[in-house]
Formats: structure tokens, C-alpha cells, sequence
């Protein structure tokens, strides 16, 4: 049988903080099941990291967890590639064009730059500014078709077709659109203690995330102290009900069952037995991930040897379109 094309993935991820049960659903777990239907390229985006001052030591480390976790969670780095931003040079050439060709005005539009430079007020650099510059030549470098994002990013990946337009515009032909690729389920975990934000391991609260690396009893411990509301009732609205709902959308993650599914299931029962049944699910389905990602990150020169491979191979294809690109725009090519 003749192969058909497959469409073309692009995601990444920054290694920030210890790795949590909110970049599990919200983004790896959904990375894993692409592979079936798609090319995918996954990658590490520690340049993008940079955007915020991080402790050398503990970048370096976290980026090998955040590779262990993918690994873990079952990206299949022979038949996927999986890679480091940084080993891969054509990013940061390919970003200098682009950027050549991105407007102030609109980088000052992005919100998620406005968000950063208010809460970080000493340190807005120029790379908060230009990361989506940087973003978008992670995708366009390897005309990826499908980009699965966050709600926090889809603004980023407007602005990546907008250069890709403009760019095909001026010089011809050169990058794919790229489409957004929103999951139905997995699209934003929350909070345990504060369901209004997102789940995050800088959260002050220890309550408010769960790590990937806890275990079953803290697990329980988080589920049990989760804040919800006062009427008992489990009913899916992101509005009324945040704390409840982020414990469904978690829940239906784990079990596969509906919203509906889960209304009836817990009809008449108190949160007690809901969050239990949360947590639980939420172990269960963690315990060989956890165990996994264990067992791998023991094995650095495994890890090790799978970046390698990744980024020469990711390297291969992204070196090809920022050659392309420098010829179009009329940078000197000496013939090699
Ligand atoms: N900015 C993304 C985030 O913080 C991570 C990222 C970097 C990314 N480059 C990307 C995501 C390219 C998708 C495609 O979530």
C-alpha cells in the first residue's frame, strides 16, 4: 500500500519548573496520541526559557527532565523526532529574517508580552519581545502543518501566519500556513487551589498543582484539599463552577466519560466521593508514567543519545528552508 503523505507537527514545550499534571494533559499526553496520525516534531524550547532569568544549573537540568517526561509520557523518538531548540542552530537563523520582517507595532500587540513585561518590570528584554518571532521560526523552519497549542499561545501562532503571509507575499512561495491544533479535551488544566489560573508548579500553593513525580498518597492529599464551591453538586460550567470543572475535565481525561457521564455518576453523592474518585483516576493513570520517567532520567546517556539523534535529524530538515530562505531574500551563497 502505497504510504500517503502524512501531515506535519510542531510543538514545544519549556522546561520551567518541575513538570506537572498541567503539561501532562495540557499538552504531552495529547503529543503522544498525535503520533499515530501524524509526522511530529516535538521539541524542548529552552531559548524561549531565556525570555525569563533562569538559574543556569537548573535550566540545564530541567531541560533533560522535561525530555524524560515526553519520553516517559511515550513520544517514540524513532519514528517521531524529538529535539532541543538549541541544538538545532536554523531556529535562531531562520528568527533573525523573520524578525527583519515583523512589525514593532505589532509585537507590542502581543498580550501575552504585555502580561510578562508587567509582572516581570525589571527584565523586559528584547527577547520577551521578539519571542514570537522565535515561535514562529520553530514552526515555519519545518513547514509544519499542525501546531497543538495552548489557549495562551494561539495569539502566537496568528502572528507566525501573519509573517508566513507576508513573507510568501514579498519573496514568493516559501512556508506552510500553519494551523492551530486546540484539543477538545486537554486544552487548559487549572489550579487545585485557585481554579481561576492555570496549574503551575511557581504557584505559591503546594495544594494548587500536582507534580508528575508525587505520589499516590500527596496526590490524594491535593485532590482531598481542592477548592470547589459550596452546593455539593458536580455540574460541568467553567463560569459558576471552575474548581468543580477542572476536576471533570480531569476526570473525563483519565476515564474517557462524558461530561453527562460524570453528572450522573456523582448525582446525589457529596464532593467527597468525587474528589476521591478524582484522585484516584488521576494516580492510577500517573503511576506508570511517574515510574517511567523515573527509570528513564536515571539513564542520562539514554536521554542523551536520543537528543543527539533528534536534533541532527530535525536539523536536516530545518537546514533546507533557512538555505531556501537566505537565498530568496539575497544573502551571498558561496558554492560548497
Ligand atoms: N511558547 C510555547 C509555550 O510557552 C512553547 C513553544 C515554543 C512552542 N516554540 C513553539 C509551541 C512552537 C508550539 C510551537 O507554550
Amino acid at each position: 500500500m502505497a504510504e500517503e503523505k502524512r501531515k506535519r507537527i510542531l510543538s514545544g514545550i519549556q522546561p520551567t519548573g518541575a513538570p506537572t499534571l498541567g503539561n501532562y494533559i495540557g499538552a504531552v499526553r495529547n503529543w503522544a496520541l498525535l503520533q499515530n496520525d501524524y509526522d511530529c516534531l516535538y521539541m524542548v524550547a529552552d531559548l524561549h526559557a531565556l525570555t525569563v532569568r533562569q538559574a543556569p544549573a537548573e535550566l540545564r537540568r530541567r531541560t533533560r527532565e522535561m525530555a524524560a517526561l515526553l519520553l516517559a509520557a511515550g513520544i517514540d523518538p524513532t519514528h517521531h523526532v524529538m529535539f532541543v531548540q538549541s541544538h538545532v542552530p536554523a531556529h535562531c537563523e531562520l528568527s533573525w529574517v523573520l524578525a527583519c520582517n515583523t512589525q514593532f507595532g505589532e509585537l507590542s500587540r502581543m498580550t501575552q508580552f504585555k502580561d510578562k513585561s508587567a509582572k516581570h518590570p525589571d527584565n523586559v528584554n528584547g527577547g520577551l519581545f521578539t519571542y514570537p518571532v522565535l515561535m514562529a521560526a520553530d514552526i515555519l523552519v519545518y513547514n509544519a502543518d499542525l501546531v497543538p497549542v495552548g489557549q495562551d499561545q494561539t495569539q502566537h501562532l496568528e502572528i507566525a501566519r501573519d509573517i508566513a503571509t507576508r513573507f510568501n507575499g514579498i519573496y514568493g512561495d516559501t512556508f506552510v500556513l500553519p494551523e492551530g491544533y486546540i484539543s477538545a479535551s486537554g486544552a487548559k488544566i487549572m489550579s487545585l487551589a485557585e481554579p481561576a489560573k492555570k496549574m503551575s508548579k511557581s504557584d505559591t500553593n503546594a495544594n494548587g498543582f500536582v507534580l508528575m513525580t508525587d505520589d499516590k498518597d500527596t496526590i490524594l492529599r491535593k485532590f482531598k484539599r481542592a477548592v470547589t464551591d459550596s452546593d455539593e453538586v458536580v455540574r460541568f460550567d467553567r463560569e459558576a463552577k471552575p474548581g468543580v470543572s477542572n476536576l471533570m475535565v480531569i476526570y473525563s481525561t483519565f476515564t474517557g466519560k462524558t461530561m453527562a457521564d460524570i453528572e450522573a455518576e456523582f448525582a446525589g453523592k457529596g464532593y467527597g466521593d468525587f474528589k476521591l474518585a478524582v484522585a484516584e483516576a488521576t494516580a492510577d493513570a500517573l503511576a506508570p508514567v511517574k515510574d517511567e520517567y523515573a527509570r528513564i532520567l536515571a539513564d542520562k546517556s539514554y536521554v542523551d543519545g536520543v537528543l543527539k539523534e533528534g536534533a541532527a535529524r530535525a536539523a536536516r530538515l530545518a537546514d533546507r528552508t533557512v538555505a531556501k530562505v537566505y537565498r530568496k531574500v539575497g544573502l551571498l551563497q558561496l558554492e560548497r
